[in-house]
């Protein structure tokens, strides 16, 4: 057997029953071998969430670990983009020359407004985020934590009847959506309007290898088709409140050179609060994903 096609076993800790492992031993900013890529997509695969310690990643050299699963997105509206590599995200309350920025600006606001609530990364494109990664720059001494929920975990033990009432539903998702938490804000431009208009998605997903999601996302979904509002609303939250029990959630307490995959389809995440007079930077990419949810 060649060395390439060799099995290569990496050493992992779990991080909760139901979602997340630690991967040791690997130091992400050297090149890895074609076995050690191959076993960590099964393993993100099969646990969903990722978490590397110790790493010290650049922009550039994150990009290229994140590329090795696809190409990468850019975010709209470009304001929390690295100047350097629009494929950075800043989930940041610094500048980019290291000043802290009053957590009361309105885009500070805004981006913790929105990442406070579930959601599932860009689930306003036709083809929504498969990945997302986040590397700690800096983080406050306590508080913080990122969240993450395991929404095919969820869906399996949903009522039977719950799930027929799911079958066939699609929700309206639009990056639009989430101006009215912070409706003071400029509007989106007429470039990002046409780029990101509204599209529905099912309530349930089916991934490629036929394991079944809720997919979910509060702070852009909207609008169950086939029923009043107010019905939708009621649904999209309880199912929500479903998927968030604590049975199915990874509760992250961040380090700093923590580097955090997850799998964004099947799961949902959110920050808890902090301290917001303390710093927290951390560097984001987004891998692209490859299929229309069905
Ligand atoms: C994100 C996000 C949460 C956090 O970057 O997509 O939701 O903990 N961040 O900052
Ligand atoms: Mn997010």
């Amino acid at each position: 057997m060649s060395a390439s096609l060799q099995a290569t076993t990496l050493q992992t800790r779990p991080l909760h029953p139901e979602i997340g492992v630690e991967v040791l031993g690997l130091d992400l900013s050297r090149p890895l071998g074609a076995g050690t890529i191959a076993e960590l997509k099964r393993l993100w695969a099969q646990h969903l969430v990722l978490l590397f310690r110790g790493q010290s990643l650049s922009e550039e050299q994150q990009v290229a670990f994140s590329e090795l699963f696809g190409s990468l997105e850019r975010a709209p509206e470009g304001k929390w983009s690295s100047s350097r590599n629009p494929a950075v995200l800043r989930v940041a309350n610094t500048t980019e020359t290291g000043n802290k920025v009053d957590p009361e600006h309105m885009f500070q606001r805004y981006f913790a407004t929105l990442a406070a609530l579930w959601h599932t990364d860009s689930s306003y494109r036709a083809i929504p985020a498969y990945g997302s990664m986040l590397h700690a720059l800096e983080i406050p001494p306590s508080g913080g934590n990122t969240c993450f929920a395991n929404t095919i975990a969820a869906y399996d033990v949903l009522p039977a009847e719950r799930k027929r009432l799911l079958e066939g539903r699609h929700m309206v998702h639009y990056y639009g959506f989430s101006r009215l938490f912070e409706p003071t804000l400029p509007p989106i431009s007429a470039d990002d309007l046409r780029a990101f208009a509204p599209v529905t998605h099912p309530l349930v997903r089916t991934l490629p290898d036929g394991r079944r999601c809720l997919f979910l996302s509060a702070n852009v979904a909207w609008y169950v088709g086939g029923m009043p509002i107010e019905q939708g609303e009621a649904l999209h939250r309880e199912l929500i409140d479903w998927a968030t029990q604590d049975q199915f959630v990874y509760s992250h307490e961040w380090r700093v050179g923590d580097l955090l995959l997850w799998d964004n389809r099947p799961t949902m995440h959110r920050v808890l609060p902090y301290d917001k007079s303390y710093r927290r930077v951390l560097q984001r990419t987004s891998v692209a994903g490859t299929e229309v949810p069905v």
